[in-house]
């Protein structure tokens, strides 16, 4: 084992005799004198070979990620050629003995050429991608937030306990990965979607404060913030309120940026409501890095009579929009018209954009809207040059609409400082919410979140105005996690079960075991699951979470250098009791 990364060599190592090891990133050779620039784990080490020793011949044949074993003494570079892009700038090795202990065939794609290497192809040869001082840098950043998140919670006498992977499919989320057994004829473990129920009971338990740095497993749709495994910094505690869950976790998220970045966070994170959210910013998770609040101009236009405002506002849709600074001369027609396939697909039929000019408004709806010009203005708050874009559509549509066409805009026009770190919590969530497909509501977190009733008021009237104690917490316009308190009462989970449409048949087939637990002395507790992934990522300035994942899944879900899923022995088919089908 090395006693020290040559990446990390030194002023420290001058004089010393060492023997540096790791990888040839590069040879530039001079006639008589050569340079060798030598990797490992920590960066690179200038390697100074002169004609003069045997083992100047090897280099002949030497190639770009050979591994190198090279003894020799530690001096101290001249100040004209100290090179201050990499740490051990101020010094170079000089070489007396070469040895070659690993040769490199020629790699699938140079390293410094990853931009233009297919996503595919690198995760191919992801070992090799990840030599990249960038992938490396992603993997230690991770190690260092789990580190800061461990070291804090061990402070506060969390307890880190491991649940199992082989669990039990439940209907609520998404859809399951299901392994067959081999010992129980036709029955299925399943991957945990996340330990939710395993955590409360370890609160059943008595163990008061829990964590686990977890594996989580959901087959769904992926996007560029979604693995079908990715992991979970998941906790929950006993005898805790919502705002000391939330205050820990606060606390817990500035030391993370503290440890990795140097920043103090001083500030309480901004907190607000889900309604508030969505009304202002368009999203349930707000990038708050920039303004373009919308604003909705549906009570300025009760009395206007245009047609298409009549009949938009008649068939309960609202006229909302966005004001984007300076912008009035911004995009072409192409881009507008690219915005508006966009808002197409959150069910906006039109997109309109209107121009300030000398205090006057131009554009698509501005005859029709001349008559509100003046408190529209001053609504958006509107100076001259300004380019105000308006959608029609049902309040949630219309919201979710111009809280795309904001992000787009933001960074179009580069409106977004990517140094900044913008934490947010969102608070008093809907518990329910209806889903068409299905005729019935769902959980907006999952079952087992406290719905919040007034005093005697039963669980099924009005289900769909229910609040419940649930909060997320956002960075950067990402949900980079979410909790609640939960239910621990038998009856209210029974009652949360029936409003989600199950029978008493089902939830008991269900979550039977679950029930019964509550019923022996069961804690008031409450948690929260980060996705450590997102985190990681954002703190990276990546934009994809497979960039801070060591061995990810591509864009469908497969593993190009697993080459995963793949077919099996028809044996272990036929073990499992299953029958495949061409
Ligand atoms: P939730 O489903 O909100 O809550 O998940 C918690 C956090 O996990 C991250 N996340 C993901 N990250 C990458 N890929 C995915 N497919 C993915 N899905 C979710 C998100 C999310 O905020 N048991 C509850 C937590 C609780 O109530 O304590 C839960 O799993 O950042």
């Amino acid at each position: 084992m090395k006693e020290i990364f040559i990446g990390n060599y030194g002023l420290a190592q001058v004089g010393q005799t060492l023997t540096a090891t790791g990888w040839v990133a590069n040879i530039r050779h001079h006639g008589k004198l050569a340079f060798i620039e030598l990797r490992d784990r920590e960066g690179l080490l200038q390697v100074f070979v002169s004609g003069e020793i045997a083992d100047f011949t090897k280099l002949e044949e030497l190639k770009k990620e050979d591994v190198l074993a090279v003894t020799g003494q530690v001096v101290q570079r001249e100040e004209r050629f100290v090179n201050k892009a990499i740490k051990s700038g101020q010094v170079e090795l000089r070489a007396e003995k070469i040895e070659v202990i690993a040769s490199s065939k020629p790699l699938p794609f140079e390293l410094d050429q990853h931009a233009h290497t297919g996503e595919d192809l690198r995760q191919r040869y992801r070992y090799l991608d990840l030599r990249r001082e960038q992938m490396t840098n992603n993997l230690k950043l991770r190690h260092q937030v789990t580190s800061a998140i461990r070291d804090y919670l061990n402070q506060l006498d969390f307890l880190e306990v491991e649940t199992p992977y082989l669990t039990k499919s439940t209907p609520e989320g998404a859809r399951d990965f299901l392994v067959p057994s081999r010992v129980f004829k036709n029955q299925f473990y399943a991957l945990p979607q996340s330990p939710q129920m395993l955590k409360q009971l370890l609160m059943g338990a008595g163990l008061e404060r829990y964590y686990q740095i977890v594996r989580c497993f959901r087959d769904e749709d992926l996007r560029g913030d979604r693995q079908p495994e990715f992991t979970q910094v998941d906790l929950e505690l006993s005898f805790a309120s919502e705002e000391e869950i939330r205050a820990l976790v606060e606390a817990m998220l500035k030391a993370v940026v503290q440890k990795t970045r140097g920043l103090e966070l001083p500030q309480a994170f901004p907190t607000i409501s889900y309604e508030e959210a969505m009304s202002r910013f368009g999203s349930d998770k707000p990038d708050t890095r920039f303004g373009l609040e919308l604003k909705s101009l549906t009570d300025l236009c009760r009395d206007n009579d245009s047609l298409l405002i009549k009949k938009a506002l008649d068939s309960q849709e609202e006229l909302m929009g966005i004001c984007v600074p300076d912008a009035a001369a911004a995009f072409s027609k192409k881009q507008l018209s690219h915005f508006y396939q966009e808002v197409k697909e959150f069910g906006c039929s039109r997109l309109v954009s209107l121009q300030l000019e000398n205090g006057q408004l131009s554009g698509d709806l501005a005859s029709a809207l001349e008559a509100e010009s003046e408190a529209v203005i001053e609504r958006f708050e509107a100076r001259d040059g300004d380019l105000i874009l308006l959608v029609m559509a049902k309040k949630r549509r219309a919201q979710e609409a111009l809280g795309h066409l904001r992000i787009e805009v933001a960074k179009a026009l580069e409106l977004i400082d990517p140094s900044l770190l913008h934490f947010l919590w969102v608070v008093d969530w809907p518990l329910l919410e209806w889903n068409e497909d299905q005729n019935r509501y769902q959980a907006m977190h999952h079952p087992f979140t406290q719905g919040i009733f007034e005093d005697g008021q039963e669980p099924g009237e009005n289900p769909g105005q229910l609040g419940s104690r649930a909060y997320d917490i956002v960075l950067n316009g990402y949900e980079i996690g979410g909790g609640s308190l939960r239910i621990h009462d038998r009856k209210a989970q029974e009652a949360m079960f029936e409003l989600l449409g199950m029978s008493r048949e089902d939830y008991e087939r269900d979550f039977g075991f679950f029930l019964e637990a509550l019923d022996y002395g069961f804690p008031p507790h409450g948690g929260l699951a980060l996705g450590l992934d997102r985190l990681v990522m954002i703190l990276a300035g990546e934009e994809n979470i497979r960039q801070v994942i060591a061995f990810p899944k591509n864009g469908t879900g497969f593993d190009p250098m697993l080459e995963s899923p793949s077919l099996v022995d028809p044996r272990q088919v036929k073990e499992l009791h299953l029958e495949l089908k061409n």
